[in-house]
């Protein structure tokens, strides 16, 4: 090599290679001043000679080169071992492995060991500055691709965290969902069928059962189902107890409307799931078991997770709450109920014409509500309400609810306001719309001439309309104060003659239908 060789290359003058640290380690002092001053020309400040192996590593313990240019064959430790113990250190590093007898073998172990690249001895200055150029162009694409990956990286990063946003934005507003609907079920019934249609919507699932646990036998008694066959409310589950107080599905209902055996493990005493194929979420009230919700098959073929196991369990926490306020509000209404329905039978007491009337004519409403078609719940309200629809003549003196002869008309006024304070009586109560209508409407006429709101035709509500037809139709039939009962068949002569004038011809026409079949009724 030649100083004016040297000279000829000063003008690489690469700002990058000026910042380069570079190490040259050589036995022979000639190669290592040579291309000291060669890398110097090159602007590169920060050169390191040593002159062999042992000195190298020792130097990398202190310093991190970013070029090593390697002799391969020294005395002490040789070039690969110095290759790998430094690429063991700084994997960085890029170390340039020179040779005066290379062979096939020795190469490939230099680069397989992690050799940027090759020098045969005697080499040109110009083979230098190509193999520093194609190492950096090299570190700039590694680079480059780094960046790449960092960026790939940090986008995928914020798609993860894009993603699980969006799950617990989607938890939360399932988690408000049940929380908002279940604010607005007063009923058990709604209330289990509430459990059943989240659980199947919110875990994706196609079977679901709610069973409600019996402390006295102990059995589960089915409420509500979705998707299983010939299984229905009141269908009854055997429970299996073992000897450490926990008890254990029935392995022969599971297996038969679930499709899974071997439930051993299935208690209702805590969260669980077998297999993921099958999620049982216990219902607790005060720590005390109350029910248990088995939800399976979930589309797809996909199994249960911790998703879905939270939901459910969230489900179970709030439901088993409003079960609680439920069961609390409807004892309180039902006994409420109950000693209204008393004091109109005390009422009705007083007077013996009129005894029992309230619940004939809940009893007669019924059976023309049923044979008019009307609905399950239509027909709860009836005999909610029909047995208060007089409640109200509470606020109306005896002497003239029990008076033998014709009412003068300041008295039948004063019997006119007992449809309104029925229902103020009641409203406190929490019946529906329906139920007060009941009692405030049943002395409305199909023709408009009735009272308290005088309403006719079809703005009277049904039920106001059906009891009226019973009412009447009770009054007639019964002994009075002041006459004795007209006979069954002047009874419905009077229902017809007066339908579509005082009573709705529909409902006039079902209760004829009724009263001529029912025995009891026609004498
Ligand atoms: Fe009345």
């Amino acid at each position: 090599m030649q100083i004016e060789a040297i000279q000829e290359y000063q003008t690489v003058n690469e700002p990058d290679l000026r910042k380069l640290k570079v190490m040259i380690v050589d036995d022979e002092p000639m190669i290592c001043e040579t291309l000291k001053i060669f890398f110097h020309s090159m602007g590169i400040n920060s050169i390191k000679t040593v002159e062999s192996g042992e000195m190298a590593l020792s130097e990398i313990e202190r310093a991190r080169y970013d070029y090593i240019f390697m002799d391969l064959m020294m005395p002490g430790i040789n070039g690969i071992e110095v290759l790998k113990q430094i690429k063991g250190i700084h994997q960085y590093t890029n170390i340039i492995i020179m040779t005066g007898y290379p062979s096939m073998d020795t190469v490939i172990n230099a680069m397989r060991n992690g050799a940027s690249d090759f020098l045969i001895k005697p080499f040109r200055l110009q083979d230098i500055k190509i193999i520093l150029e194609r190492i950096h162009k090299f570190q700039i694409l590694m680079e480059k691709n780094w960046l790449l990956h960092q960026e790939l990286e940090g986008k995928k990063e914020v798609e993860k965290l894009n993603c699980e946003l969006e799950k617990m934005i989607g938890h939360q507003s399932r988690m408000y969902d049940i929380v908002d609907s279940l604010s607005r079920i007063s009923k058990s019934e709604d209330l289990y069928k509430f459990i059943i249609n989240k659980s199947i919507d919110s875990c994706n699932a196609g079977k679901a059962c709610f069973m409600l646990y019996r402390h006295e036998d102990p059995e589960l008694i089915v409420l509500c189902q979705h998707g299983l066959q010939e299984v229905y409310p009141g269908y009854r589950v055997a429970i299996n107890h073992s000897a450490n107080e926990n008890y254990f599905l029935d392995d022969n209902f599971i297996k038969m409307h679930f499709g899974k055996s071997k439930t051993e493990g299935l208690t209702f005493s805590n969260y669980c799931t077998k297999d993921n194929d099958l999620i049982v979420i216990p219902f607790q009230i005060r720590n005390e078991p109350f029910g248990v919700l088995i939800v399976g098959e979930k589309n797809n073929g996909q199994h249960f997770n911790d998703e879905d196991k939270f939901i459910l369990m969230f489900l179970a926490d709030r439901t088993a709450l409003n079960i609680e306020n439920v069961a609390l509000y409807n004892n309180l209404t039902h006994s409420l109920m109950a000693s209204l329905a008393s004091l109109v039978s005390a009422i009705e007491a007083k007077d013996p014409y009129t005894q029992q009337h309230s619940s004939r004519v809940t009893e007669y409403s019924i059976k023309i509500a049923d044979k008019m078609g009307c609905s399950y719940d239509d027909i709860q309200r009836l005999e909610s309400s029909g047995p208060l629809h007089d409640i109200g003549k509470i606020g109306v003196h005896d002497s003239i609810l029990n008076k033998p002869g014709l009412l003068t008309s300041e008295e039948f006024e004063e019997i006119k306001n007992h449809p309104l304070i029925g229902v103020n009586i009641v409203a406190p109560l929490g019946l529906d719309p329906q139920e007060q209508a009941i009692i405030r409407n049943h002395h409305e006429r199909w023709d408009g001439k009735g009272y308290p709101d005088g309403l006719s035709g079809e703005k009277i509500p049904r039920l106001s309309r059906i009891l009226s037809v019973a009412d009447s139709f009770d009054a007639m039939n019964s002994n009075r104060a002041y006459r004795k009962s007209l006979p069954f068949s002047t009874c419905i002569r009077e229902l017809q003659i007066n339908s579509g004038k005082q009573f709705d011809p529909e409902v006039v026409e079902a209760a004829v239908s009724v009263f001529d079949s029912d025995p009891e009724i026609s004498g």
